[in-house]
């Protein structure tokens, strides 16, 4: 097992409290405060005085202030803008790593080792094949399907090739179905691309590095050997780092739900791609590129805005829930942005996304809100420019998301605190109430049925 994994005891001793008292019975209960946080069961000891009385839940909705893990994977200071994996500060990652090296750490909350390295490379270059009975699979959808829906079933699909990944708190078991996740989703996710295009399959290149590859699979043609343009290649390592974990997003906590029933990781990882095809989430970067079309010319930015602030519609790819100034990721993309269109040339897309930060970032509407460009602001406008269809854009977010997602859903397996994750409601239905039939039911059920319908 990887020893980063686990996660550590919380500190055994809390000398901070909060001692609150009930106005409805007037005693104080004390609550230990922890890691910042008082635990939501230590609620449960305000009771009024009748006995069936389960004592206080907390209401939550959206999480908007809860904590549902302890988690030693990613940091976030929402104010400060700060991002680091396990550590290591994002920018620093971002200009020296690699896409594989950093899940790598994720995972394992250290660098590799050179032998380490070397191995997880090699065992992830010789697990990019797919069953070809998944092709067929792929072959099935509509030439219009969209690929996230197409991805999200195939993941889903995977779990009935391996079966043995069902034994989950088997490393060995564990340790080959992530591998043959961040190997394979970028096959079939090519594969994706290909079957809208109507162009045949592309089989992995194992000469090539993990992104050269996914490039090879995704654009050659008639060419013996594809050859990847160096500033793609960087500039899509680059965005995958970018784009490989962001501690509880709604995604990572769908794989944290959904993974906490011990199903197969598989199916745990559908479930992620699943909460990032929303708009909200990781189809943003879609949107925001149709947003962009829309407006169409910078001449109609302000009347866009205009619209905005009057409530017409959300301007995507700004806002975030934990950010509340400049997504650091946001800024690194810009960067890359300019450094691609060097290569492409400007487009009057990005003259239209500089002016709509320009008036965003000045108009007190956002000012106020607290609303930054984030991630998936600027990256659509570079995949455009790789010539990725528009409606791929979130497919590239899942590709890289896969590692933070396996790390995560680790880090759950090995926290000894976790269960099912099962919520609890303030129930606010009717009281109780005795049935009385108000229509006529065609095909009786219940007493009335006949004793041998169920074997006809
Ligand atoms: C990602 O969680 C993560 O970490 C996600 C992510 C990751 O790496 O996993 O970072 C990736 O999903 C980035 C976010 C991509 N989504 C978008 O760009 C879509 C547009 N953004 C919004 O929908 C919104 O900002 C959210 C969903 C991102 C965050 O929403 P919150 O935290 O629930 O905030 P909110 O909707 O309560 O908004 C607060 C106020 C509201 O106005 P009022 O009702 O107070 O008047 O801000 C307004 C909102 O209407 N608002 C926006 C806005 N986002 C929020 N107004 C205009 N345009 C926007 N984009």
């Amino acid at each position: 097992m990887s020893k980063a994994s686990t996660v550590e005891a919380p500190p055994a001793t809390a000398t901070d409290a909060l001692d609150a008292r009930d106005t409805r019975t007037d005693q104080t209960h004390t609550l230990a405060i922890k890691e910042g946080a008082i635990r939501a069961s230590d609620l449960k000891q305000f009771k009024t005085d009748d006995g069936d009385d389960p004592g206080l839940l907390s209401y939550d909705p959206a999480f908007l202030n809860t904590a549902a893990c302890r988690s030693a994977i990613t940091f976030i200071d929402g104010d400060k803008g700060i991002l680091r994996y396990r550590g290591y500060p994002i920018e620093q990652l971002a200009e020296s790593s690699t896409f594989l090296e950093v899940a790598w750490l994720l995972r394992h909350g250290e660098l590799p080792n050179q032998s380490e390295y070397d191995q997880f490379v090699h065992d992830i270059t010789y697990h990019t094949y797919v069953h070809e009975n998944l092709r067929k699979f792929l072959e099935g959808f509509r030439y219009d399907a969209h690929p996230m829906a197409m991805l999200n079933s195939s993941v889903a699909a995977l779990a009935s090739f391996y079966p043995s990944s069902r034994n989950i708190f088997e490393e060995r078991e564990r340790n080959i179905s992530m591998i043959r996740l961040v190997a394979k989703v970028p096959t079939i996710a090519a594969f994706c691309y290909r079957h809208l295009k109507g162009l045949p399959f592309v089989y992995p290149d194992n000469d090539l590095s993990y992104v050269e590859n996914f490039l090879s699979m995704v654009a050659r043609m008639s060419e013996p050997k594809y050859e990847p343009n160096p500033i793609f290649v960087r500039a899509l390592e680059v965005l995958f780092i970018l784009h490989a974990d962001h501690e509880q997003n709604c995604s990572t906590s769908a794989v944290r739900a959904v993974g906490s029933s011990h199903v197969d990781p598989f199916s745990a990882m559908s479930a992620g791609i699943a909460a990032l095809f929303g708009p909200l989430h990781g189809g943003a970067n879609e949107q925001v590129l149709r947003m962009i079309e829309e407006i169409g010319n910078v001449r109609n930015v302000p009347q866009y805005i205009e619209g905005v602030k009057a409530g017409k519609g959300k301007l995507m790819g700004f806002g975030h829930r934990v950010y509340k100034s400049y997504d650091p990721r946001a800024r690194i993309v810009k960067k890359l942005a300019d450094q691609v269109f060097e290569v492409v040339g400007v487009d009057k897309d990005l003259e239209i996304a500089l002016e709509l930060e320009r008036i965003a970032l000045s108009d007190d509407y956002f000012i106020s809100r607290k609303l930054y460009p984030n991630v998936d602001f600027y990256t659509g406008l570079i995949y455009r420019s790789m010539a990725f269809p528009t409606e791929f854009f979130t497919v590239l977010f899942a590709i890289a998301r896969t590692a933070g997602w396996l790390a995560q859903w680790e880090e759950m397996l090995m926290d000894k605190e976790q269960k099912i994750a099962r919520p609890r409601q303030i129930y606010i239905g009717s009281a109780e109430r005795p049935y009385e039939a108000i229509v006529q039911h065609r095909h009786a059920a219940g007493p009335r049925m006949q004793k041998d319908a169920l074997r006809q």
